[in-house]
């Protein structure tokens, strides 16, 4: 089942992902600086941080005063989310297909789920979840990989499906095998609509300044053509 090759992968590189998340390019420079334009003023907020991996999102909005829950399919994730934050018990172990049943209806002002959606094969079940336990004209933000980045990075031939699909990440120390779903955008953004939600914002981010020294190939290649997109939906009522 893919769900176990992908936690198998995620214990197994934790430890290093940690290590690496404050500067790699692609999460630091990348992903986080337009995500974490989309949640705009988090003070007082309270976020749900789903798939919270290591939990650096989680780090930087309560720094910026919000209020966290953080969840994550990996064990290994979650303790690491945990010894980065002060409160252990508001990280635990979940998984984003599962009904979020510890949490009753409305209780988020967001939910933020940073590059994480791609390993759900139907986004409807996650969806109406998210909804639920969001308050009134509560906002879901997330980042994922770019539809058109992934039709070309896996040569697919199979544009309009959700495609199971696999690649090796080799900077975590030894060669890992990533699978995921790949999805058209049409799978992207018609679950939102369809589950009460309004999209109000889409970002195809580019790469910060400080990415460009750190690895220029691909800071050239990421102002040219997107790797990754995120949006913003807001609650219908
Ligand atoms: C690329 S990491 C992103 C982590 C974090 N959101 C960030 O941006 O720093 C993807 C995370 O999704 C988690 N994940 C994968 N499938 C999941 C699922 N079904 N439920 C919950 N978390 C999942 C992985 O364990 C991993 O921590």
């Amino acid at each position: 089942m893919l769900k176990e090759k992908i936690l198998k992968a995620y214990e197994s590189l934790a430890e290093e992902y940690n290590a690496q998340i404050d500067h790699k390019p692609h999460n630091a420079y990348y992903d986080r600086p337009s995500t974490l334009a989309l949640l705009e003023d988090v003070k007082g907020k309270s976020i749900l941080d789903a798939a919270c991996g290591p939990g650096k999102y989680a780090e930087i909005l309560l720094k910026e005063g919000a209020l966290i829950k953080g969840f994550d399919l990996s064990p290994k994730m979650i303790e690491l989310a945990q010894r980065r934050n002060s409160n252990a018990s508001d990280f635990f172990v979940h998984d984003l297909e599962k009904p979020l049943t510890m949490f009753k209806k409305k209780t988020f002002d967001t939910v933020l789920c940073a590059l994480a959606m791609h390993y759900v094969k139907d986004w409807n079940a996650t969806i109406q979840e998210f909804y639920r336990v969001l308050k009134p004209k509560g906002k879901v933000v997330i980042s994922i990989e770019h539809p058109f980045f992934e039709y070309t990075y896996f040569k697919s031939k199979k544009y309009f499906e959700v495609e199971p699909v696999k690649c090796t990440w080799n900077s975590f120390g030894k060669p890992i095998e990533i699978n995921s779903y790949r999805r058209p955008l049409f799978e992207i953004i018609q679950p939102f609509i369809d589950n009460g939600f309004l999209i109000e914002k889409l970002v195809e981010p580019k790469p910060v300044a400080e990415f460009q020294h750190l690895d220029p190939k691909h800071f050239k290649e990421l102002n040219e053509f997107p790797a990754f997109m995120a949006l913003r939906a807001v609650k219908g009522s």
